[in-house]
């Protein structure tokens, strides 16, 4: 179907979880406070790509760490699809020179936001329209 509800109740801070969603995996996750801090500790002129690329939001919206979570509130939460902007791999997580994700392939590292910050991947991994249902639900699509 287009729209899925995962729940996250069983992801404590420092989890996540991958779901597929219209084919493609889809990454949760509760970043640790420091995941967080880490991310907006770094000042928009270092990223590669300065667009929050954040189905949720304009366009142009830049890549703040807010804007690349899931908002006020639940900025510890993001929700992304795990798809390598360079050729469509997978990437692992917590892995990387940020911290973040690494994709394997051709070594693109992303934040702890999924903004790439080094190799060949020319976005940040995309997020898609999502929104939180419940604390504990989160609905994809
Ligand atoms: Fe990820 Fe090439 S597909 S770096």
């Amino acid at each position: 179907t287009a729209t899925i509800e995962v729940d996250v109740s069983s992801l404590a801070e420092g989890m996540s979880l991958t779901v597929k969603w219209r084919g493609r995996p889809v990454f949760v996750r509760n970043r640790t406070t420091k995941e967080v801090e880490a991310a907006n500790a770094t000042a928009l002129k270092e990223l590669k790509d300065p667009i929050a690329r954040n189905a949720n939001l304009a366009d142009d919206q830049p890549a703040t760490d807010l804007a690349r979570s899931a908002g006020e509130g639940k900025e510890n939460w993001i929700v992304m699809i795990g798809v390598c902007t360079h050729l469509g791999c997978v990437p692992l997580g917590q892995a990387g020179d940020f911290g973040g994700w690494f994709c394997p392939c051709h070594g693109s590292h992303y934040d702890t936001a999924g903004r790439v910050r080094k190799g060949p991947a020319p976005e940040n991994l995309p997020i898609p329209t999502f929104e939180f249902v419940s604390e504990t639900t989160v609905r994809i699509g």
